[in-house]
């Protein structure tokens, strides 16, 4: 197992947002997170790599707990790839330049080689052709694929995706849904947080339900979409697809 996550606590203050989470993620898996807006799951994934402290349980990555003092947050964080909702590009940089950087300055390559690596990413995200624009001249769904182009490229053990289309409509969508399942085929391991329903159906091998900060239920997409006996899960989708 790459991941799993023990009863994973978090606390801002005297609120409390996750109470308990288990999870597992298995090498060359996909799985998603959905739940009610507010529930955990931004929180969780940031406490997955400690971009936030969780408060309690363990965080095993490839055999080590991570939450232990002595632990390398920084070669961790470069393990786990982060793709988020609003793309993060250097405006003033050309899409090759934006996945360059990180080769560079973290991984000390030389510019042929961070230019090789580079192009290879832009590649199987469709967007060689696109190398040399800037994030202004692009569309949101190319934004996006430079941003995942440019996680790609520091070879993560695991991908973490918050809300990769909610920020892009339909058509872009379906640019990211797509070379997210070339991914899948490629054994690339995500973990990934939408309330995109067509993003859930078109990948997810298994889905987990966050509530109010606990594992409310997980299974495959049929089961989790179709009536599912919990009243609060069927709500939410009949909520969901309503507002789509
Ligand atoms: N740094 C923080 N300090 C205090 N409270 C926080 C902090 N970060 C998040 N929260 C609270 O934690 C709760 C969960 O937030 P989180 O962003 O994880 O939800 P979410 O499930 O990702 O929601 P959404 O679907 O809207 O993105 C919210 O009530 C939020 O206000
Ligand atoms: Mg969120």
């Amino acid at each position: 197992m790459l991941l799993q996550v023990r009863q994973l606590t978090k606390s801002f203050d005297d609120k409390t947002i996750l109470r308990g989470v288990d999870l597992d993620l298995a090498e060359g898996q996909l799985k998603v997170i959905m739940g009610p807006s507010g529930c955990g799951k931004s929180t969780l994934l940031r406490c997955l790599n400690r971009l936030i402290e969780p408060s309690s349980g363990q965080v095993i990555f490839r055999g080590k707990d991570v939450l232990q003092p002595g632990t390398d947050v920084r070669a961790l964080r470069q393990q786990i790839g982060f793709v988020f909702q609003q793309f993060a590009l250097y405006r003033h940089l050309s899409a090759l330049h934006n996945v360059t950087l990180a080769l560079r300055k973290l991984r000390g390559m030389s510019v042929r080689e961070a230019h090789a690596k580079a192009m290879h990413e832009l590649g199987r995200m469709n967007m060689a052709e696109h190398a040399d624009q800037y994030p202004a001249q692009l569309s949101g769904g190319q934004k996006q694929r430079v941003a995942i182009a440019r996680a790609l490229a520091m070879d993560p053990a695991v991908l973490f995706f918050d809300e990769p289309t909610s920020a892009l409509d339909p058509l872009m969508s379906r640019e990211v849904v797509s070379v997210i399942k070339q991914l899948q085929l490629d054994n690339v391991t995500m973990l990934c947080v939408t309330h995109d329903p067509f993003l859930a159906k078109s990948i997810a091998d298994r889905v987990m339900f966050l509530d109010e900060g606990v594992v409310r239920a997980e299974g495959t997409v049929a089961e989790i979409f179709g009536a599912h006996a919990d009243p609060r899960i069927r709500d939410f989708f009949a909520h969901e697809h309503s507002a789509a």
